[in-house]
């Protein structure tokens, strides 16, 4: 049996074998489109899935399969699959749990993205996505489980203002109505949080972010725990339809213990085929080399300017999970096991002119919508990655007018301060 690593020592080493690539110790980049097939036979069992082995980069890469597997080892994945986006990864997943119908009852407190997909793209594909505050109060949301619900959405941290959820108590009620927990966990990163542990099904991330961390590739990752027995044929009946591909097996028969993640593969990334690069792939695993030890510079300077924030008189309030004020500080303290993270919101005072002073004049901050990078960002989220919402979905995922968000990077955190004083004295806020 293989030997059990801990997370450290993982991400750098699981999922490559330098002995099956020419000794290679930095996982090579495969750059290629396709693979030549040894024979028609060879070809004809690729096809069919009946062997197992690379075809076209489309639907699977080794270099794509070395980042997946990193991350899997890292959250103790059972299936993965590695995809070109965070918003891939998303959409993939529910439309793989909907199949054109159906309802998920999802978290509000969300990326805007996600939640402008759930009023833009899928009512319009036969799907649902019901945004509900239940999800802070896991007794009230069992009510809302209705025979078509196909599945709960939340993340793990919120993307802006760092929400916590009790995955623990939201997962039981689910699990008892037997339909699946999806976590996107692009925020908090395996460092922090890990998903399955507190009964996630699914795992998502947006690998753009710290999980990769320096601001240079979009990617997306798609895991699951390999339960199997939400998928009836009732519920979940996608999963049993035969497919002339696979020799007229379904899903369910070919693939018994991955059906999830191997209907992902065949239907959305063949089909609308958001592939991961190679090369992409390759920095993300340098990315994931230095997970814990950027994560925790991250959540060291994040706590600091969290401090300095709430002496400011430029500042209303400030949301960051290592403050003693923050909300949902308990359940932090109890969930996040090495620190509480790069990421943090306040609310500026004075004016919208203010506001737009503030920001341009920073000078060390990026002013951009990225956020988990090694370098220090800001942001006006309800102005930018959070705009398309509607005044009402603001207010219900708590996102006032005045929210600057933060993603504290690697730079010495005194500098950082002085920046924001700078920027706050600029704009005449103090
Ligand atoms: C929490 C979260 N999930 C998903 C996404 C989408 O990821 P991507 O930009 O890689 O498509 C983002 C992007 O900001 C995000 O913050």
């Amino acid at each position: 049996m293989a030997q059990q690593y801990h997370f450290d020592t993982n991400k750098i080493t699981a999922g490559y074998h330098a002995s099956e690539n020419q000794l290679a110790v930095s996982p090579p980049i495969y750059q290629t489109t396709a693979y030549d097939f040894k024979s028609a036979k060879h070809a004809e069992n690729l096809f069919a899935y009946e062997e197992a082995g690379y075809l076209y980069s489309r639907v699977g890469n080794p270099t794509v399969t070395y980042f997946a597997e990193r991350v899997k080892a890292l959250d103790g994945g059972k299936n993965v699959l590695a995809v070109g986006s965070g918003m891939a990864a998303i959409t993939y997943t529910l439309l793989n749990l909907t199949n054109g119908k159906g309802t998920i009852l999802a978290s509000p407190y969300l990326y805007g993205g996600s939640i402008d997909s759930f009023d833009r793209l899928f009512p319009d594909l036969g799907i649902q996505i019901k945004l509900t505050k239940s999800i802070l109060d896991p007794e009230a949301l069992e009510a809302e489980i209705t025979e078509d619900v196909k599945a709960i959405f939340v993340e793990s941290i919120s993307n802006p203002n760092a929400y916590l959820v009790d995955l623990d108590k939201i997962s039981e009620v689910a699990h008892r109505h037997h339909i699946p927990v999806v976590v996107d966990n692009t925020v908090a990163t395996p460092y922090l949080y890990q998903p399955f542990a507190h009964g996630a099904d699914i795992v998502v991330y947006s690998a753009t972010k710290g999980l990769t961390g320096h601001g240079n590739i979009i990617a997306g990752i798609i895991e699951d725990n390999g339960k199997t027995e939400y998928y009836t044929k009732q519920a979940y009946p996608q999963f049993y339809t035969p497919i002339h591909m696979l020799k007229g097996k379904s899903i369910a028969e070919q693939f018994p213990d991955n059906p999830f993640i191997s209907r992902i593969l065949l239907v959305y990334l063949n089909f609308l085929g958001a592939a991961l690069s190679p090369h992409d792939a390759y920095l993300g695993i340098l990315g994931i080399e230095t997970l814990s030890e950027r994560v925790a510079k991250q959540s060291a300077n994040a706590l600091k300017i969290a401090e300095y924030l709430e002496k400011s008189p430029a500042v209303e309030w400030v949301r960051y999970p290592g403050l003693k004020s923050y909300p949902f500080k308990e359940l932090a303290d109890k969930i996040l096991i090495h620190g509480f993270g790069g990421l943090l919101s306040f609310g500026i005072t004075g004016t919208k002119e203010q506001k737009a002073a503030f920001l341009d004049h920073l000078e060390l901050f990026h002013y951009h919508v990225n956020l988990g990078d090694v370098r220090s960002l800001i942001v006006n989220s309800p102005d930018t990655t959070h705009s398309e919402l509607t005044e009402k979905e603001k207010e219900i995922a708590d996102i006032p007018a005045n929210l600057i968000r933060i993603s504290a990077g690697l730079e010495d955190a005194d500098d950082l301060i002085q920046d924001l004083e700078q920027g706050f004295r600029a704009a005449g806020l103090i």
